[in-house]
This record gives C-alpha cells, structure tokens and sequence, in this order.
C-alpha cells in the first residue's frame, strides 16, 4: 500500500474564478475536522461503547459475539465459509494448517440488486444454490458427514449464541422482506435443507470478527479488527466483566469479542461534522437517519457525497458550465444518484499527472463528461480529497476510541482492517495514522505502536476460525 500522499491542491492552485474560489473555500472549511474536533468525537465515542456494553438497544450497539477466548495460532482443519454483506456472495473452502498459515479456494458472485430488495427466501435459496454447485466443483457433493459452515452475515446480527441470533436491521442497500426479526441462521439452514446440500451453519460471525481472528492467527497482538469496505464497522475483545449487559453465564474465557456495529454511532446528531452534502446523501437513502457515521466513511456512499457537492456547484453554476443546448446532455449521467462510484474518487486521487488527463478520462469513459477543462479537474479532485481525507480521519475516531478504551500500554497492540476503502483508496491509512498522530501525541512512534494492516481476507479465514472456536467451545463448555 502507498503511503505517499496525492498532490493536493491548494485554493490558488485550482485556478479558478474567484466566485469558486470563494465556494471552495467554504467547502474546504465544512470538509475539514481539526484535531481538537477529533478529540471531541472520540471522546463521545467512548461514552457511547460505554452505553452499549450496559445496556441493550444502545444506539452503537456492542454485540457480544459469542467467540470466547483467544487464537494460538496452531488452529488446523476444512471448513467451508460464507460471506455475504458487501457487493459480493462468496463461498470459501478454508485449509487452517497451523503455525498461522492457511489455504483458500473460493468462488464468488454477484447479489443483484433484485435479489438485495425481494424476499429473504429467494435470497437463501440462490446462496444454497451457490453452495451446492460449488461442493459439486470442489467434489465435495457426497460427503457422508455433514460439513460445518461459518457464515459470515455482514448486519447487525443479536447474537444469543455462536449460531444463533436475530437481524435487527439491514445496511448497505439491503432490505430483503422477512428478514428483520429473524434468524439468519435458521432461514439459511432451510433452503439448504430444500435443496439436500449435506451442510450445517455451526457458527454466524460478522466480518469485523471475522477480520480480528484472522489478523490473531497470526498476529497475537491483536485487539481489535475493522471493515472499512462497501459498510464501515469494528470488532475488539473485551474482558466479559465490563460487557455489563452480559447475561450468557459460564464462559470458557474472561474475554469475549464484541461486534460494536460502530456504523451507527452517532445516528442522534449530536457531535458528527455533518454537512448538507451528508443531509441529503442520508434523506434519499434507503434507511434515513441510521447508521450516519458509516454514511461519513464508507466505501458505499463516499462517491455519492462528492456527487452531491458536484450537482450543488452545478447547480449554482461553478462548474460544466457549458451552452444552453448542451448543458442537458451533460448533466444527465452526473445527476443520477450513485452515478459516482467511490472508486472514481480513488483513483482521480491518484491521478498526478500535470493536466489531470487520467481524472478527464474517467470521466468522459463513465460520466459523459467530455472535454473537462484542467481547472474544473482540479476541482472535481479537490473535493474528492476533501470527502475521502474526512472519511479517513473520522475513521480513525473510531480506532482513537478503542484503544483508549482498552488503556492500550506502550506495548501497542495490532489491528486488522479489511476492505476496499482501506485496501485500495490512496493515503487512507496515512490519513488515518496522521490522525491518530494528532490524537494521541504522548504516543511516539505511532505506526510501530498502533500496528494497522491488511488482514486478507477476514471474512473467509474468519468464519473458518469461528466455525474452529465454536468446536473449542463444545470441547470445554
Ligand atoms: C453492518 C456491519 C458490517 C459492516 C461492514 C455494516 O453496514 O451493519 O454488520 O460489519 O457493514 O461490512
């Protein structure tokens, strides 16, 4: 990953007219959180983990995940695994071998749009197909004992067991109907059981857990594990006698992971730098006034933020300006929500050559936006790093938020972050450690301490470890 930051551009630079400067200026002061801001938030962050560990229906919720204990490392075994929650279905194969190392082979596919909206049976029913035909490519179709599955179910899941638990809501675009309520385990389990495909749902793990556990198979450091993808959302391990809420009785262990479901915190408004640009990203969602803070730095709504900003200066006419007749034209593709995809913004971000030609090519390729002139790129990229830099740097609130939680020593401890934000968005992690620089100073050498990293493949090698704890815990319980 690079950690050189993208040449930004300063008002002056952008060689704008003064009426854009002047909004530019604005927009740079509604985009930008200072450190004492950040502080701030943090601060409130940790009264909110607080108020979930006490009690259920908080607003960041802090669900204790049933996965007791910690990895040696030494876990081996096949497990099969599901992942569901982002833009893709995955079913995995997962080879644990021990010492920390593990094999993968995985097929995936598309959710459509359809299938996100419609009724939860036909969405159970398609993931049992794709099981089945991968045990049928995997020649694993007629096995004669049943194969545990760790599914991995990306939504705020109220666990009562390790594979047990009820949706309370969806995120991310899903709003399957006959879901919430329900139990995601059990609804999976019967269009298996329809289809005959010989496989049992030990475990339901969310990929934040999932992503902690594989960072821990090799990293026993590890505290705390982090989606920053299509959703945004962290995981850490807890001791279980400061999960007040905890009625689970006998444990295996004084620890337990908590899924936080961070991505709500802050749905009352109280202290997140929101601007009319987010207003109106949440108002036209598919679930307003939930899970705000995602909607601030996630994958899935970053580009529309930046769109939202780019129709506002169209609007007001700053930016295409063109003639009458073809101004029409223009605009169309742009005005159409989601029509600005987050990875536009990384990679105009990444765009440093001396006219932009790279960021004018995306686009005229995806937006029919021909003939940009170099100063309206500069521009349209400004605000991109406005919108990405803020995400980055809320993000790391969050992260700010755990480790002060924990009274993290100056041993440090390691941090596993998984998706596509973190993984391919320019300089997110470095604006996130510039963050975490300001926000803890007592700190010396940040990146040695706080050990951020790409834990591949979280939600895959996860479930399998899950499924692997889970068997632990029958052991010993
Ligand atoms: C969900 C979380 C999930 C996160 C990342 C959020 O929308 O509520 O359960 O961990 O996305 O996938």
């Amino acid at each position: 990953m690079s950690s050189k930051a993208p040449q930004a551009y300063e008002v002056k630079e952008l060689g704008g007219t003064p009426e854009q400067e002047a909004y530019m200026r604005d927009i740079i002061d509604q985009f930008t959180v200072d450190t004492k801001y950040l502080n701030q938030i943090r601060d409130h962050f940790i009264v909110e983990m607080q108020k979930g560990l006490e009690k259920e229906g908080a607003t960041v919720a802090m669900i204790p995940s049933f996965v007791e204990g910690r990895l040696t490392g030494q876990e081996k075994g096949h497990f099969l695994a599901l992942d569901l929650g982002g833009t893709n279905l995955r079913v995995v194969l997962v080879t644990l071998e021990g010492a920390g190392k593990f094999k993968t082979v995985s097929s995936k596919s598309r959710v459509s749009e359809e299938l996100k909206t419609g009724p939860m049976r036909n969405l159970c029913d398609y993931i049992a197909e794709c099981v089945d035909t991968f045990l049928t490519e995997q020649g694993l179709e007629d096995q004669e004992m049943e194969l545990n599955l760790g599914y991995t179910f990306s939504f705020p899941v109220l666990q009562s067991s390790i594979n047990r638990g009820t949706l309370s809501t969806w995120t991310k675009g899903f709003a399957c109907t006959g879901a919430v309520g329900k139990d995601p385990v059990l609804l999976l389990q019967d269009a298996l059981l329809r289809k005959h495909v010989p496989v049992k749902v030990s475990a339901i793990v969310n990929d934040t857990v999932g992503t902690l556990l594989s960072n821990a198979y090799n990293k026993p450091e590890t505290l705390a594990g982090l989606i920053l993808g299509t959703g945004a959302n962290g995981a850490y391990i807890e001791k279980i006698d400061k999960i007040k809420k905890w009625k689970g009785g006998k444990s295996t262990s004084d620890e337990m992971i908590i899924n936080m479901e961070l991505g709500a915190f802050d749905n009352e408004r109280n202290i997140l730098p929101l601007t009319r640009f987010d207003n109106k990203l949440d108002r036209e969602s598919i679930n307003p006034h939930a899970q705000l803070y995602e909607k601030m730095i996630s994958g899935m709504y970053l580009g529309e933020i930046t769109r939202n900003v780019l129709t506002d200066m169209i609007d007001r006419e700053l930016l295409l300006k063109r003639e009458i007749h073809t101004s029409f034209a223009w605009s169309k593709d742009i005005s159409r929500h989601w029509s600005f995809e987050t990875a536009f913004m990384s990679n105009i971000e990444a765009d440093n050559s001396d006219e932009l030609s790279v960021s004018k090519e995306i686009l005229d390729t995806n937006l029919n936006l021909h003939d940009i002139t170099t100063t309206e790129a500069r521009i349209i990229k400004k605000i991109c790093e406005l919108v990405g830099k803020r995400a980055a740097r809320l993000a790391a609130c969050s992260i700010s938020a755990i480790i002060k939680h924990c009274e993290v020593g100056p041993e440090g401890c390691d941090i596993g972050i998984d998706g596509s934000l973190y993984e391919f968005y320019p300089s997110f992690e470095a604006r996130m450690y510039e963050a975490l620089k300001e926000m803890h100073p007592e700190i010396n050498d940040i990146e040695k301490t706080i050990r951020l990293g790409l834990a591949r493949d979280g939600s895959g090698v996860g479930a399998a470890l899950t499924a692997c704890v889970a068997a632990r815990m029958e052991q010993t319980a």
